[in-house]
């Protein structure tokens, strides 16, 4: 099987990753945080460790601000929903996956929020620098679109939310992993992050981290393991945003996979993405009719003349070639692009991947437009 559906979720995972998943059960398998005994403290250690590793791919000081979520979804939900703006405005980009727009949305309609979006690929200071009005409170953006690949600079973003004195928020699912991040040179308030993307944990792993007051809500409230008399939530990180037991397996396969990208380089992972990504496009573009709407950072995305993509994904699955065709949840990038009605089919690399997959799945295109 070649598998070219990495920027929903890597496959396959590193052999270290499904190693530590069953280690973790295996020998850390009661719960973190809570009883007093060997084996829970034990686990609070691993997941302890987890944190210690996010802080530092992320060059942070604090571990206890990395709060663990299911997904990015979660964590963003979180920031969005946790920093309580009423009637107010924001600032996003025209390039969001619906793990911003709905909340969004959500805020708009339950209490007034309003929100403006800027241009990714322009001058994009400029044009956020247009938007900003006196009750703006907050950027909210994504590194990396999910459709295109391309990325907004966290540089330029921390740059002018700095400047402008408003809090950003950002989306580092498609940019974790294939690229360094330092939080010392680049801040930002919020970082939401999934595992099981370019970091290589399982499904269930992902994390935002918080490193300012912004954030005053939780999602949940419940057990935090301390401080049980009291019928809040505990006032300090993590605890504050983590009710209830925390996903162990799951967390000490986000600490496996960073291992992973560690070891391996996250240079050479840069190197590699944009090795495959530069040949596939280029593949592409030999073919007649084909379309590129985007080809950057492991992610080229593109529509063959006549074949509406879910039918050409089809296709490519009866070989043995997984991609994803659709609006790929994104759908204000889509309508910019001008595919909102056919969608696209996208192809998001891994380091797994080879070049001679991509000679493959350019020969299966080439038997489709034959038959058709
Ligand atoms: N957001 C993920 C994707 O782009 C699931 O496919």
């Amino acid at each position: 099987m070649i598998y070219f559906d990495n920027a929903a979720t890597t496959y396959p995972k590193p052999s270290e990753v499904s190693v530590e998943v069953l280690d973790t059960i295996m020998r850390y398998g009661a719960n973190p945080g809570r009883s007093g005994h060997k084996l829970s403290i034990a686990a609070s250690e691993k997941v302890y460790a987890t944190r210690e590793k996010v802080a530092k791919l992320l060059s942070y000081d604090s571990p206890e601000n990395v709060v663990f979520t299911q997904n990015a979804t979660y964590a963003l939900n979180l920031a969005i929903k946790g920093m309580i703006c009423e009637k107010c405005h924001v600032i996003t980009s025209d390039a969001e996956h619906n793990s911003v727009l709905r909340p969004l949305e959500t805020l708009k309609a339950r209490y007034g929020v309003e929100y403006s979006t800027f241009e990714s690929d322009g001058d994009i200071e400029t044009s956020i620098k247009g938007l900003v009005r006196s009750d703006t409170k907050a950027i909210i953006s994504t590194l990396t679109s999910n459709v295109t690949g391309k990325e907004i600079p966290l540089e330029i973003l921390s740059r002018i939310s700095r400047q402008l004195g408003l809090p950003l928020i950002v989306d580092a699912s498609q940019l974790i992993g294939h690229k360094r991040i330092n939080l010392k040179e680049t801040p930002c308030d919020v970082l939401c992050a999934p595992g099981h993307k370019g970091l290589f944990g399982i499904q269930g792993s992902g994390f935002a981290l918080i490193s300012s007051p912004l954030i005053k809500n939780g999602l949940a409230e419940g057990g935090s393991g301390t401080n049980s008399m009291n019928l809040s939530m505990p006032e300090y990180l993590p605890e504050r945003f983590e009710a209830g037991t925390l996903p162990t397996p799951a967390i000490c396969s986000l600490g496996a996979g960073i291992d992973f990208i560690e070891n391996y380089g996250i240079d050479r992972i840069e190197e590699k993405l944009n090795m495959l990504t530069r040949i596939c496009s280029s593949e592409l573009r030999k073919l007649h009719g084909t379309e590129i709407f985007g080809d950057t950072g492991g992610i080229v995305s593109f529509r063959m003349k006549g074949i509406a993509p879910d039918i050409l994904a089809r296709y490519l699955d009866d070989e043995d070639i997984c991609v994803r065709a659709g609006l790929h949840c994104a759908p204000m990038i889509h309508k910019k692009l001008g595919s909102e009605k056919t969608g696209l089919v996208r192809v998001s690399f891994s380091v797994f991947n080879e070049e001679s997959e991509i000679f493959e799945f350019i020969k299966a295109l080439k038997n489709f437009s034959n038959k058709i």
